[in-house]
């Protein structure tokens, strides 16, 4: 018998149809907002994010976490992807609310492929809604979107790695092991490995985060990744 690839693209998509207002679609991309949007902008120019770079935010949602980079980054410098139509629409008023000098650049998905290369790339909140058997394409999709020098950022709720199965699925988000989501993504020819540290996960308004240690200030495990 032949293996037949399971297609998650319907499913992805019914998941992410977001039809509310504004301040749902805030709470749909994960909450914590004014916390998102401070640490994410402080994470990535941690990295090294500058004006001049190109910069993509793979999975960004309302742009919950990266609103601030619009005006940071010289227009035309801000690219956001996501596969949810109702998401972008927010996220395009979430800019005209807050009056950006930009405009960001945003394209919908239909597949793991972007559009362009790009100089960094953060995936932030997405690998914990993608199954298991997809992980290798997304991360192959994010190694052809960098350019030759670009490092991508991508988050991940991580498996105990003592653990004996790859990965977990608690009923609402897939937990990966770190060391499992190395080996796929450089099946998918993305060099990944975690970042330095760890610390008590702090996120406001929760006595016992879903991750209680992280890597970085970011409320998720972190992960770097080259060509
Ligand atoms: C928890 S939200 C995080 C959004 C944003 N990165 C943030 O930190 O606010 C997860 C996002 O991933 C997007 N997403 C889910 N599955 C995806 C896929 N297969 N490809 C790209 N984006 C996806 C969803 O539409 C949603 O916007």
């Amino acid at each position: 018998m032949t293996a037949v690839a399971i297609n998650h693209w319907p499913d992805y998509q019914k998941r992410w149809a977001f039809n509310g207002t504004s301040e749902e679609a805030a709470v749909f991309s994960g909450g914590n907002v004014g916390y998102e949007a401070r640490m994410q902008h402080d994470f990535m120019i941690a990295q090294g994010l500058r004006p001049t770079h190109s910069f993509l935010d793979y999975g960004c949602g309302a742009l919950r976490g990266t609103v601030r980079l619009v005006d940071y980054l010289e227009d035309g410098n801000f690219n956001g992807s996501d596969i949810s139509v109702g998401l972008l629409k927010e996220a395009m008023l979430e800019c005209v609310r807050l009056k950006s000098k930009h405009i960001p650049i945003l394209q919908l998905m239909d597949s793991f492929e972007v559009a362009d290369q790009y100089d960094y790339i953060l995936c932030n909140s997405v690998t914990v809604h993608v199954h298991p058997d997809d992980i290798q394409d997304l991360c192959k999709a994010l190694s052809k979107a960098l350019k030759t020098t670009g490092k991508c950022y991508v988050s991940i709720h991580p498996l105990d790695e003592t653990e004996q199965q790859e990965s977990r699925w608690d009923g609402y988000r897939w937990w990966y092991k770190r060391s499992w989501f190395a080996k796929e993504a450089a099946k998918g020819q993305l060099n990944i490995s975690d970042m330095p540290g760890r610390t008590p996960n702090r996120v406001p308004g929760q006595r016992h985060p879903v991750i209680p240690y992280v890597n970085t200030n970011m409320t998720e495990w972190m992960m770097e990744g080259t060509l």
